[in-house]
């Protein structure tokens, strides 16, 4: 499709070229120094002790459960939202454990509600995920707060948040404030390798343990014996192979350099849209998270509409070359996660209903300004039809 403006664009050029070039040019091309140097830089960045470079954000997560044996007794639970990606849906089934899921505060701020959370705490609660929608911050001090009362670790997925601190946190970044972060530089996100992730810790003992479940639980990489390092290896837990390669580090350290000055053109816009919504003043509309647009990573701009006119909105905006989608549909209603009778396991009123009224619009970096009141404008003709 012929987009006028995308939903999406990644931010790439010489940097990045030079970065790749330079890697393939050294002959090591597995995960080694670049993976080391852009490990280092992240955890300086997000103010953490540790971070891993994995292959994906999908595998970041499988890492994070892992790591905390979440899955190791039958019954074992994860509470989560089901406003997100199906990722950490699956990964909590895949380690044998069964998700549950909680409601998100309201339409216009749709991370997970502490109160739905801690309602949902049951003997056999072993993880809680949270997830920093369009990467504004989860209700933290609370979910911490009940997390530490129950003694459950608290996973970020922080797939939309790489680089965003925040003040009322005491100038923490997103992803360092549980237990474990994880992040995801596929391409559609605020920074990209192609394919990617990071796992964050304080933890040294969880830290020991992503490290180990990274590559086979060997105890040295290829790496580690070319430079003469090691010699042999053990292997000391059954892991994965979720090593990110070299290539690609190399690719990701070119555009965390960059990430600040993305991430603040991206709430630029967000700012804009928000602005431009709150101008418009149409009923049952409003930008998500628009009282707070410059205070996120603006990864994802969402607009609410009625439920009713949201397709039709959509379509227009389609006519005029303008791509939108979804973010989400809600993980519950997915046929995986239904019951033997087919319904859904629980129900999410707020959840259900932002799924019906939501479209996301487009926003990177480089849409201009201007396109932002062309968008509203053509939403706001939609929303009369
Ligand atoms: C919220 C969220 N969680 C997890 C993931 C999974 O990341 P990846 O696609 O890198 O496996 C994504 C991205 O796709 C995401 O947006």
């Amino acid at each position: 499709m012929d987009w006028k403006y995308a939903l999406s664009e990644p931010d790439l050029g010489e940097p990045e070229i030079a970065a790749v070039v330079d890697c393939v040019t050294s002959g090591w091309l597995s995960m080694g120094p670049r993976a080391r140097a852009f490990e280092a830089a992240f955890a300086k960045m997000h103010g953490v002790k540790h971070a891993f470079a994995v292959a994906n954000g999908t595998a970041a997560l499988h890492i994070a459960l892992a790591a905390l044996g979440v899955g190791a007794r039958p019954g074992d639970e994860v509470i989560q939202p089901s406003m997100t990606f199906v990722a950490g849906a699956n990964m909590t089934r895949v380690v044998g454990a069964k998700p549950v899921f909680a409601d998100i505060v309201s339409l216009i701020e749709p991370t997970i509600d502490p109160a739905d959370l801690e309602r949902r705490i049951t003997a056999n609660t072993r993880a809680i995920i949270v997830m920093h929608y369009g990467g504004y911050a989860c209700r933290m001090e609370q979910i911490a707060a009940i997390a530490a009362a129950h003694s459950i670790p608290v996973i970020e997925d922080a797939c939309h948040a790489p680089g965003q601190n925040v003040p009322e946190l005491g100038g923490r970044f997103l992803g360092s404030i549980g237990d474990i972060g994880c992040f995801s530089f596929f391409s559609n996100k605020n920074m990209t390798c192609g394919e990617g992730g990071m796992v964050v810790t304080d933890d040294d003992g969880l830290a020991e343990m992503i490290k180990a479940l990274r590559s086979h639980g060997m105890t040295t990489l290829s790496w580690d014996r070319h430079q003469g390092r090691a010699t042999t290896y053990d292997v000391t837990v059954s892991g994965f192979n979720y090593r990110l390669d070299d290539l690609r580090a190399a690719l990701g350290s070119a555009q965390l350099a960059k990430l600040p000055g993305l991430n603040a053109k991206r709430r630029a816009l967000a700012v804009a849209y928000a602005d431009e919504f709150a101008a418009l003043g149409a009923p049952d509309t409003a930008y998500v998270f628009g009282d707070d647009a410059g205070a996120g990573t603006a990864h994802v701009g969402a607009v609410i509409v009625p439920a009713a006119k949201r397709d039709a909105v959509r379509a227009g905006l389609a006519k005029q070359r303008i791509q939108t989608s979804l973010h989400y549909p809600p993980v519950h209603h997915f046929t995986a996660f239904r019951d033997a009778a087919g319904a859904a396991p629980t129900a999410l009123p707020v959840s259900e209903e932002y799924a019906q009224r939501v479209i996301t619009l487009p926003l990177y970096p480089a849409l201009p300004l201007e396109a932002v009141p062309e968008i509203v404008g053509a939403i706001a003709q939609g929303l009369r039809g």
